[in-house]
């Protein structure tokens, strides 16, 4: 009877519906689309670009279209990255090729590029990207990505025209370091989870990837001579589940991937407290000779390493040799925050003897700004998740550390830790830095940010995003999208670029594009996204 009654009105309408389709058009069999949509403007892409000349015919890529590349092997590389972008959804074939004119041309060449920039141009024969490195030649395929209808991110073929507007875009960006940082610690994600997030993060011109690789509640990444930091000290996580590691192919394997996205790896080995897994896994590495059990719960501060004893730098000399050696980027992370276990004498020797460890192995020390307490090593970078409004204590000592030639990276927790609730009803995430809604966290300004740091000092900018409540990719992009694009744009854009209401028609152009991927995030209501 209910049955009845409720299909009975509705079949009238269906009909109705596909009739006023085929009626405008929309509903044809077989039949090349009937309205073409006009292309995207030049200026709709995020991080926005440095500089765009509007003007002149679009380019239609075409069943006829070729990439042509550059006779170097990495610049084939990233032809066929842009190919394999493509053809799932233009479904054509778009070979790869050194030959030949016209078409899609990525292109090496010297000039005032910078190491990332490039330069797009299109106009009726082709597009062409031109960079004096293959990172700006990749940071431009994200751009050429964007201009293209979101549809062109569906792996399935799609009827629609495929357009680039005519013009130039002109671009390079204002910090070296955009850094993502993944706490895989506190919840473990996979080397395909991780290499999801890498994939997003490329769309967005980020190029450091900071991996938390343990903490108290998991060691992450396998270290021979120490074998129980992985085996013991990885087989757990908050809220008690299985936990994991990486071993060390597991972690070569996201460094290559990683790399083939021009991201380079920053590893984090949190020292001396946030070491509960360490000291659980090895008794030695305790003051007192008792190893403490496994922790799953989410408090810190609690945990140090034992700065007395000389055990604890044969495990620190070990740990980041180690490290070192599986990381061809420049720099290795110690941590260094919420040490609340460690005297501040015994933090300061602990930074002084583990610091020249760093350098012995090639890399350069990053740290968290609790760093600047102690001394920070020649060259080394602080990274400031302080907030807004307090700590002006904290922050005049970061800002003298800049001064004295420290370089900082931001990542304000009250701005750009992911993490943080977008509003009292998210589900995920945490809210001890505040509610963080999506314009909050674009609406200010790096170069301006701690008062007394050079501007010369800040090196870039970085989104944490912390663990303790996700545990799915769903979760990792609920999180991180919308805010993460809005991270990635104060990395990259010009600072005269950079107004929320701009920004948002922007970002609102990324929402389908997120659809298409499989993205889940959060539609904020303060973001004018297109219907679905
Ligand atoms: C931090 O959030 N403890 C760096």
């Amino acid at each position: 009877m209910r049955r009845n009654h409720s299909t009975t009105p509705r079949t009238p309408r269906v009909l109705a519906a596909l009739l006023l389709l085929a009626a405008a058009g929309a509903f044809t069999l077989g039949a090349a689309p009937a309205a073409e949509a006009a292309p995207t403007p030049l200026n709709r892409v995020v991080p926005a670009p440095a500089s765009v000349t509007p003007g002149g015919t679009p380019y239609r890529i075409t069943r006829a279209t070729a990439v042509r590349v550059d006779a170097s092997a990495e610049v084939r590389g990233i032809g066929a990255y842009l190919a394999g972008l493509l053809r799932p959804a233009t479904g054509y074939p778009l070979p790869v090729t050194d030959r030949g004119t016209g078409g899609i041309r990525l292109h090496l060449a010297s000039g005032d590029f910078g190491a990332e920039g490039y330069r797009l141009q299109s106009g009726a024969r082709g597009v062409t990207l031109t960079a004096r490195t293959p990172a700006g030649l990749f940071h431009g395929v994200q751009t050429l990505r964007q201009l293209l209808p979101a549809a062109v991110e569906k792996r399935t073929v799609q009827r629609t025209t495929w357009q680039i507007a005519g013009g130039t875009v002109q671009d390079r960006p204002r910090y070296a370091y955009r850094g993502a940082m993944l706490d895989v610690s506190r919840h473990f994600f996979t080397v395909a989870q991780v290499e999801r997030y890498i994939d997003q993060l490329a769309l967005y011109k980020v190029n450091e990837l900071h991996l938390h690789l343990s903490d108290d509640q998991g060691w992450r990444i396998a270290v021979d001579s120490w074998p129980r930091l992985a085996s013991y000290g990885g087989s757990t996580q908050v809220g008690g589940g299985r936990g994991g590691f990486y071993t060390k192919d597991d972690y070569r394997e996201i460094v290559r991937y990683a790399a083939s996205r021009y991201l380079e790896v920053v590893p984090e080995i949190d020292m001396p407290g946030h070491t509960n897994a360490a000291l659980a896994s090895y008794a030695q590495l305790t003051c007192d000779g008792v190893a403490p059990p496994l922790y799953t719960g989410t408090q810190v501060g609690f945990s140090s390493l034992c700065v007395p004893k000389q055990v604890t730098y044969d495990f620190v000399d070990d740990v980041v040799r180690e490290l070192a050696a599986l990381t061809p980027g420049r720099y290795l992370h110690i941590g260094g925050d919420e040490a609340h276990s460690t005297s501040h004498t015994d933090y300061v020797s602990f930074m002084d003897r583990v610091q020249p460890v760093v350098a012995r192995y090639g890399k350069t020390v990053i740290g968290w700004h609790q760093l600047t307490g102690a001394h920070p090593a020649r060259g080394a970078l602080a990274q400031y998740w302080g907030l807004d409004g307090t700590n002006a204590a904290e922050k005049a000592q970061v800002a003298q550390a800049a001064r004295n030639g420290t370089g900082l990276i931001l990542s304000p927790a009250d701005r750009i830790y992911l993490d943080m609730k977008y509003t009292s009803g998210t589900r995920l995430g945490t809210k001890w830095a505040g509610l963080v809604e999506v314009r909050r966290s674009y609406d200010w300004n790096p170069g301006a940010y701690l008062a007394g740091a050079p501007a010369s000092a800040i090196r870039g900018v970085e989104a944490p995003l912390w663990s303790e409540t996700l545990t799915r990719s769903a979760d990792i992009e609920y999180m991180a999208f919308p805010r993460l694009a809005g991270a990635a744009e104060l990395g990259w854009s010009p600072a005269a670029t950079h107004g929320w209401n701009a920004y948002r028609v922007r970002l609102a152009a990324q929402g389908p594009r997120w659809d298409a991927l499989g993205i889940h995030y959060y539609r904020s209501p303060q973001v004018p996204w297109p219907a679905r």
